[in-house]
């Protein structure tokens, strides 16, 4: 052999390769060209293997002219490949049916809980009005919960409030259950107005929005766990139309413009005068129903001018600035706007009832 009649050979082997790579009509057909031209049993190794009987300084030579052969082998396997695989897809795409421009399936989206989504509208509605939301522990003492708001310990209103009481560790620091200084889990969000006075000086409107507990006989609207959202406006000059227009603007805005709404004399020991908040029975509209016990009127809060007493207790001079609190039911909100019948559906952690709201 010399290395002339290599290079024919090389030239040969090269247009067979290209022939049968071209021809090749699977990845799998292509694996057999590469490995019976290129592979450790191929022809080319084959080809190289005579390299033995030629002169010494022929054979690199040889070597070199094998070189771009088999480069170019290898870069006419890949682009076949990468054509073939393209080809394959378009067919599989072609053959499944698969419309690319469909729209995916919807992602399952979840949304507020509708105690925090009512609590938020309520706050939102309030917002337009200057009112911020503060936070207040649920865990209170006596005198917050009681005692500043002028119920002191063997007043006869406690008995509207049935408390359920926590036991400070002995270990724990303060004072404790022998001076009255009971801890308690607040029974409603009105300890929050305490706060608010005695950490900010007027003008203060605020919100306190949260869980309330007390020892109830659970029923359907009743709950020993609940919640309430607390407002207090304070300034100069502050009047019970103010009060009325603020309360007006709330229905309204969460229970349609044109709910009719009353007030009516009420008691609570913090404010006076005091009044119950009445809105036009949602269920039937005012004609009377079993919702409304055939009143055609649902109280949805209780509110009042804040007791002087109450005030000096947040350290307010109450000759010189006067104030408004109101406090409502999230649950009951919440069960007016979306006709929920049973408070307890609320807690029990069954998603369908998430799921139908
Ligand atoms: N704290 C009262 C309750 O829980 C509601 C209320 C708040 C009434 C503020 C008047 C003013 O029943």
């Amino acid at each position: 052999m010399d290395v002339a009649s290599f290079q024919v050979q090389l030239d040969d082997l090269g247009a067979r390769a290209m022939a049968a790579i071209a021809a090749a009509a699977s990845p799998e057909g292509l694996d057999a060209v590469e490995s019976g031209i290129l592979g450790r049993k191929g022809e080319l190794r084959a080809l190289l293997a005579g390299i033995g009987t030629l002169s010494a300084q022929d054979r690199p030579r040889v070597g070199a002219l094998a070189n771009p052969v088999r480069e170019a082998v290898e870069a006419a396997l890949a682009e076949r490949r990468a054509g073939l695989e393209a080809a394959a897809l378009e067919e599989r795409l072609r053959v499944e049916g698969e419309d690319v421009t469909m729209p995916g399936r919807p992602a399952w989206r979840g949304s507020l809980h509708p105690l925090p989504e009512t609590e938020r509208e309520i706050a939102r509605i309030f917002g337009q009005f200057g009112f911020v939301v503060v936070e207040s522990p649920e865990v209170e003492s006596d005198e917050l919960n009681f005692q500043a708001l002028n119920i002191p310990a063997d007043h006869p209103a406690r008995d509207l409030w049935d408390t359920i009481y926590v036991e400070r560790p002995a270990s724990a620091a303060g004072p404790g259950a022998e001076d009255g200084q009971h801890l308690l889990l607040r029974t409603h969000t009105s300890p929050g107005q305490i706060r608010a006075m005695r950490q900010a000086s007027p003008p203060i409107r605020i919100l306190t929005p949260g869980r309330c507990y007390r020892y109830e006989a659970v029923d359907a609207s009743h709950g020993f766990e609940f919640f309430q959202v607390e407002g207090l406006m304070v300034d100069e000059g502050t009047s019970m139309a103010h009060l009325r227009g603020l309360l007006d603007a709330f229905a309204h805005a969460m229970f349609g413009a044109d709910r009719p709404t009353r007030f009516r004399p009420g008691y609570y020991p913090f404010t006076e005068p005091s009044v119950a908040f009445d809105i036009g029975c949602v269920v039937c509209e005012g004609q009377g129903c079993p919702a409304c016990k055939r009143t055609g009127w649902m109280t949805i809060l209780g509110a009042g001018m804040v007791h002087p007493v109450v005030l000096r207790n947040g350290g307010i001079d109450p000759e010189r600035y006067q104030g408004f609190a109101f406090g409502m039911g999230t649950d009951r909100i919440a069960m007016l706007r979306y006709a929920i019948t049973d408070i307890r559906a609320f807690l029990a952690n069954d998603l369908r009832f998430l799921e139908r709201l």
